[in-house]
């Protein structure tokens, strides 16, 4: 099976004053083209850190990692920004939105990192898809905090990436605006968009073909459960059954357990 996003053994360490923190550890991770990944863990286990070495925001310390067998140790700054704005969409942690900018600008800004025009339309078409059509015109202090988060949603889409790194991404939202934003990254995903997710709501486990945690830097994968023999054993009605149905209509009929959350 090809490797779309290739981690070997990626490590990244901090110092603090004598003290090493190792917040991302020895992470072998190999992703394929159409994955949705989720990642849960505790606070300061290393999820951010780990995205940020995927989008290669931060260097790693130890290890490789290549994307579409290109690795990136060997690309010079120019090379990576333009891998970067043509494959990559980030959705941050903090919204991070350029405060002089209007929404409309916001969501259109990586394009300008893409060299390539993008179309009015398509921006005020990801505006709308994340419910905020009617608020081109405001600035970023104009809007809510889970305003922010579709702004940067809708960013992170505009130049139709392969792979969206999404941190966090639902974190201001309401219950019924959150599963908007999910049935959204679902559909992408369904088209062939490859997502990673952090998140510390272990319900979106329910949109992913590969759920993780984090401890203490180590990446570990839940067990998968095939959901045909799932579906076999006795008492599984205690699976929620938005998780057996989005987990039974996906391609590898993977769905995951629970546990060890
Ligand atoms: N620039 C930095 N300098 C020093 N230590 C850092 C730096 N960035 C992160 N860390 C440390 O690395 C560890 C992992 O941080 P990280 O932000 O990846 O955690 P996280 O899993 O995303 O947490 P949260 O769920 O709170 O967002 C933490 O101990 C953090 O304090
Ligand atoms: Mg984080």
């Amino acid at each position: 099976m090809d490797s779309q996003i290739t981690l070997r053994a990626l490590s990244k360490f901090y110092k603090q004053g004598d003290e090493k923190i190792i917040a991302v550890d020895n992470v072998t991770l190999d992703v394929r083209a159409g994955d949705f990944i989720v990642i849960t863990g505790r606070s300061g286990a290393g999820k951010t850190t780990l995205l940020s070495l995927i989008g290669r925001l931060a260097e790693p310390s130890a290890g490789t990692l290549a994307i579409d067998g290109v690795d990136l140790q060997s690309l010079d700054d120019a090379a990576l920004s333009a891998l970067r704005a043509r494959k990559l969409g980030f959705v941050f942690q903090f919204a991070s939105l350029i405060p002089t900018l209007n929404v409309f600008d916001n969501i259109r800004l990586p394009g300008l990192f893409a060299d390539k025009l993008v179309d009015e339309s398509r921006v005020t078409d990801l505006a709308r898809m994340v419910g905020l059509g009617d608020k081109l015109n405001n600035r970023p202090a104009q809007l809510s905090g889970g305003q922010r988060r579709r702004v940067a949603i809708a960013r992170a889409l505009v130049n139709r990436p392969a792979i969206l790194l999404a941190d966090e991404p639902t974190g201001d939202l309401d219950v019924d605006t959150e599963k908007e934003m999910l049935d959204l990254l679902q559909s992408l995903n369904t088209q062939g968009m490859t997502i990673i997710l952090v998140t510390h709501n272990p319900n979106l486990i329910a949109y992913c073909n590969r759920a993780f945690r984090m401890e203490r830097g180590r990446l570990i994968e839940n067990a998968p459960v095939i959901a045909s023999v799932l579906s076999a054993v006795e008492g599984c009605e205690a699976i929620p059954n938005r998780h057996t149905e989005i987990a039974s209509s996906r391609k590898p009929l993977l769905a995951m357990t629970f546990e060890n959350l």
